[in-house]
């Protein structure tokens, strides 16, 4: 039979225990717990606020496609050196923006403006996370599959 494991840890609660010579202590240690419960939540509030409400994680869902081999090469440029902050599968982190965006299709940020953004950075302008830096380590010859790996995970999502 399924025993219940519930309140196993929390031994103040069970009184039924016949042999145990001390009684519960009267209500200081569960005031007390109460107390510092009621710090801890409230500091933990403060936190969420200053840190957590303020920053913006834009993670989005994105179905991944088969991608064509030069995308699978992107990918691993991608993966490389850009994944800290779009994040896995481009879909954005606590520290940049999901390209798997509308704002990001080809009519609006056509392929020059991803070559632009990695030789020369961005200034931050649509998002919340701050200024992307320049990515001089990125090679002129990896910039294609990269766009490439973008573009399909775009369109698999319908971005365009
Ligand atoms: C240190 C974090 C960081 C890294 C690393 C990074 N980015 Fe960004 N990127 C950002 C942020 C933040 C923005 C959004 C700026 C805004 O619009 O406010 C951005 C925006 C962009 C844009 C949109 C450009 C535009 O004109 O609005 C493109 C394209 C882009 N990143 C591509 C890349 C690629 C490709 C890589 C890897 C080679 C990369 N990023 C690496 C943070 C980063």
């Amino acid at each position: 039979m399924p025993v219940s494991k519930k309140r196993k840890k929390s031994e103040n609660r069970q009184p039924d225990n016949s042999n145990s010579p001390t009684p519960p202590k009267p209500g200081i240690h569960r005031s007390t717990f109460t107390t510092m419960a009621g710090i801890v939540v409230a500091l933990a509030a403060v936190g969420w606020l200053i840190f957590g409400g303020g920053s913006q994680d834009a993670t989005i869902k994105v179905i991944v496609p088969e991608l064509s081999a030069k995308a699978e090469k992107g990918r691993l440029t991608f993966e490389q050196n850009c994944i800290k902050c779009h994040g896995r599968n481009v879909a954005g982190s606590d520290k940049g923006p999901p390209l798997v965006d509308p704002f990001y299709k080809p009519s609006h940020h056509p392929d020059a403006s991803f070559v632009s953004a990695i030789n020369l950075g961005v200034r931050q302008h649509h998002w919340k996370f701050g200024s992307m830096p320049p990515q001089p380590q990125i090679k002129a010859a990896d910039i294609p599959d990269l766009i490439t790996y973008i573009r399909e995970i775009q369109q698999a999502n319908g971005v365009f």
